[in-house]
């Protein structure tokens, strides 16, 4: 069984040493050799052990016959999209750990790998390591899933993690999470949301059936929560965690969004530290389920990639369905309409002027309230509450710095 590797970054490379690494182990499970013909890089790796199988040409991959299944970890839509269509086309099965890809472009690519009866996966593109979407397709396909919640991105979930436990500051922590391979290329898809948000997209696909697009939703990173943040959070018995949720609502619509949220400790995300990822998926019949693991990084993600190349190996002449219809426009709806719970804090000089405005306000509003008169800061959860109503209410500080963060309990 002839496979090619389209890129050789930080997942290509751990996609082709574990190929090499574990042949007899994976030749076992396939019942055949698993062979890497070529690995598609610009670059040269004159020392590496497999250093003739690299070729700056794609069209050598194309044209080889012999070739069954491609490994696409080049990242980005452009050229991966145009490399992975020529290649379904030509009766190749694909698998990709490309989050961008299969957010855009992925209700097109399925349709085309079932018309060329070939396999198109993608385990790989959310969770890093973590088993979820054969699972969720698979193992919970009796249930009708309700709604999930997730965090979704290693790189955030490390440095604010870092940022409260060894007091480390953004920007080091940002390095020491590029350093080890967790970070996109550009790493404002991870800080801004965007990878997180490709992810929600892939899991709500695959959990509600209609293809949800990056640009309908909502999304918001971690590049505004500071270290006063995280404090406070803390203080209130919580923790900030970049949360990627989508919910199926009654009219068949859903709800999907991406956002600084605040985590109570008795909720098991709250948990999840460092590098993890966790799913937590609630189904109709089961409940929730949880899934966690390595998110991100080489080996990990490598990992993932390669149980595809497996899978399509061992269902060379058979398909793989995946459900996956085009959406519409208005199919993702805004959900600040919901009541819901609230962390608000207050900062500003008059601090007694602010307790005034606080009592009168939201005294009988709050389940936690921490006041910090040293700060200058009122801090507190609300009872639920529609937002639009709760920033009339907040109006009334002026002059005084108000930050309202969504919360899961
Ligand atoms: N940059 C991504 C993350 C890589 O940090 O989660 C894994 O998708």
């Amino acid at each position: 069984m002839n496979v090619a590797i389209m890129g050789h970054g930080v997942v290509g490379s751990g996609v082709a040493e574990i190929l090499i690494n574990h042949n007899g182990l994976i030749s076992e499970k396939i019942h055949d050799e698993i062979n890497v013909k070529s690995i598609l890089d610009l670059r040269d790796f004159p020392s590496l052990s497999y250093a003739d199988k690299f070729t700056k040409n794609f069209e050598d991959i194309l044209n080889d016959d012999s070739i069954k299944v491609v490994a696409e970890v080049m990242g980005g839509v452009n050229p991966a999209y145009d490399f992975v269509k020529k290649c379904l086309l030509s009766g190749k099965s694909v698998v990709t750990s490309n989050k961008e890809l299969v957010a855009v472009k992925g209700a097109e690519l399925i349709k085309i790998a079932k018309e060329n009866n070939v396999n198109f996966l993608f385990e790989a593109s959310v969770g890093g390591g973590i088993p979820v979407l054969r699972p969720m397709t698979q193992c919970l396909s009796a249930n009708q899933i309700k709604e999930f919640w997730g965090i979704l991105n290693g790189t955030t979930n490390f440095i604010l993690n870092k940022m409260i436990v060894d007091n480390m500051s953004f920007a080091d922590a940002l390095k020491l999470a590029q350093d080890n391979g967790y970070a996109e290329k550009d790493p404002t898809a991870d800080i801004e949301g965007h990878d997180a948000c490709r992810k929600v997209c892939i899991l709500a696909t695959l959990a509600f059936g209609k293809h949800v697009y990056p640009e309908q939703v909502k999304t918001a990173g971690i590049s505004n929560i500071s270290l006063d943040d995280v404090y406070a959070a803390d203080n209130l018995g919580c923790v900030i965690k970049l949360i990627g949720h989508a919910k199926l609502l009654e009219n068949g619509k859903i709800s999907a969004e991406v956002r600084p949220t605040v985590v109570t400790r008795s909720n098991m995300l709250s948990h999840v530290d460092g590098v993890f990822n966790a799913i937590l998926i609630d189904g109709d019949q089961t409940g929730e389920v949880m899934f966690y693991g390595k998110g991100a990084g080489k080996e990990a993600t490598a990992s993932a990639v390669v149980a595809d190349i497996i899978d399509c190996a061992k269902h060379i002449n058979s398909r793989k369905y995946l459900d996956w219809a085009d959406g519409y426009e208005g199919y993702v709806v805004n959900t600040s309409e919901n009541e819901e719970k609230m962390f608000v804090r207050i900062t500003g000089d008059d601090f007694s002027a602010i307790t005034d405005i606080f009592n009168k306000q939201f005294a009988s509003l709050t389940e936690n309230i921490t006041k910090n008169e040293f700060s200058k800061e009122i801090c507190f959860i609300t009872k639920p509450i529609v937002l639009s109503i709760l920033k009339e209410k907040l109006a009334e500080f002026k002059n005084c710095e108000v930050k309202i963060l969504h919360t899961i309990f």
